[in-house]
This record gives C-alpha cells, structure tokens and sequence, in this order.
C-alpha cells in the first residue's frame, strides 16, 4: 500500500466539484467526499467520481447499533468506494459488524478505517458530557487498538500522532492524516498541524489535504506540490 494525498473534496454540490476535478488533465487524484456532499447529491456523486477514474475515500464516519451499520457498508461497498470510516466509539461489535458488511462475496473490500476522539472534543468536554477522565492521548491510543482488534486497516489522527500509532498498533496499520499545511501556507482553524514533508517524517499513511490545494490560486499546482513533497521526495 503506497503513500499517497487525499483531496478533501469539501463543496456543496456537484457542480462545484466536477469544476474543480476538470482542472485536474494529467492525474486522477485519491478524493475524499465528506457529509454534505454526499447528503446534498447522493450516491450517484459517488458513481460519477468513480466512472471518471479516481479513488474514492467516502467519509460518513458511521455509528449505530451492529446491524445497522453492517447494512449500510455492504451498500458502500456496493459503491466500489475505496476507503471508508466509522466512529471507533461505537465499539468492538460494531466495527466487526462493519468489516463484514463491507466484504464483497469474493473476498475484496474498501478499507475501513477508524475515528477514535473527533479532534473538535476537547479534554473538558470528554470528562463532562461523555464522563470519559483517562488523558485524551491515553483514550486515543486504546480506541486505536480497538480497531485493530476488530480488524479494521487504520486510523485517522493527526500526523503528530502518526508514528505512535504505528508504534501501538503495528506499522502496516494505517494512519490517515488531516491537518496538513504548507510551511508558507495558512493554518486556518487547524491547530495540530503538519506539513506534507514533516508528516512523512512521522510516517502518515495517506496525507488528506483540503484548503490548501482546493482553495489555491492554482490547485493541481498544489496538488503537485503535496505529492512531490510527502510521495516523492
Ligand atoms: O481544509 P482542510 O485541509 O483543513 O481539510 C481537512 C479535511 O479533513 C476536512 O474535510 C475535515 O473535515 C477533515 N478532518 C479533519 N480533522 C479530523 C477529521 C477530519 O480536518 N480530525
């Protein structure tokens, strides 16, 4: 499994996302489509981004009972998305309930991949609202070992956390990395961040990278600049 950047492809329709796939004559990037493109356009964003040749990393992040969450991954995989992702905290079951609803009859599957802690949940909000008091790092490391025991392929992290994951859970096990910046760029409202080269460094998996290549004077420029720096260099 190479390394390899995700575009996160966060716009409101699918016009606005095929404008901004058109640039792209040369490569077929890896693209993550989040909630509110998928609930504003459906399944078929998905067909169409697929027939055009790109990898798909659908980010629904699912939680519900077992059943539940069996049924709607053996429809995602249906879809022939590539990789997709759940919320950790729907336990042990869950996730096994969710590799098995993804596996096609002969075998194959997307990837799964876990959401341990959402990086917008702070130490003070887990202890108050989900009566969670172990350290946030300690609550994240554990959920990460859940998902491997359950099966799953990776993690999504911050590329800070990248090598301890590796180190807890095994190196083939995947991280996958948003807060992404250019040394020269804008940080925006990311906080624990990390530039392509330096995530490298650290050993992410798979770089997702949305603003700084989807809002760039010239995107496939940045697109490029991702590329050379975390797959090439
Ligand atoms: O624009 P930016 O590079 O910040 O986009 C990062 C993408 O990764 C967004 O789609 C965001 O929702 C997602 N993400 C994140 N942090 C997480 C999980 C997902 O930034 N912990």
């Amino acid at each position: 499994m190479g390394k390899d950047v995700i575009i996160a492809c966060d716009f409101a329709s699918a016009a606005e996302t095929f404008a901004f796939l058109d640039r792209f004559t040369e490569e077929k990037p890896f693209v993550k489509i989040g909630m509110e493109l998928f609930y504003a356009e459906g399944p078929q964003i998905v067909r169409e981004i697929k027939k055009r040749g790109h990898k798909i990393f659908l980010d629904l992040k699912l939680h519900d009972i077992p059943n539940t969450v069996m049924k709607a991954m053996a429809v995602l995989s249906r879809l022939d998305v590539d990789m997709c992702n759940l919320h950790a905290g729907g336990t042990i079951p869950m996730m096994e309930a969710a590799l098995k609803g993804l596996t096609r009859p002969d075998g194959t599957r997307p990837l799964l991949i876990a959401v341990t802690q959402l990086t917008s949940t702070d130490q003070a909000h887990m202890e108050s609202d989900l009566l969670i008091d172990r350290p946030m790092d300690e609550v994240v490391m554990h959920y990460a070992e859940n998902a491997k025991t359950a099966g799953l392929d990776g993690v999504v992290c911050s590329p800070l956390e990248a090598a301890k994951v590796h180190e807890r859970c095994g190196k083939a096990f995947l991280t996958v990395t948003p807060g992404v910046r250019f040394a020269d760029g804008d940080v925006g409202d990311q906080k624990r961040i990390a530039t392509p080269e330096r995530a490298k460094e650290i050993g992410s998996d798979y770089i997702v990278v949305g603003r700084p290549i989807t809002q760039a004077a010239d995107p496939v420029a940045a697109y490029r600049r991702c590329v050379r720096e975390f797959v090439e260099e």
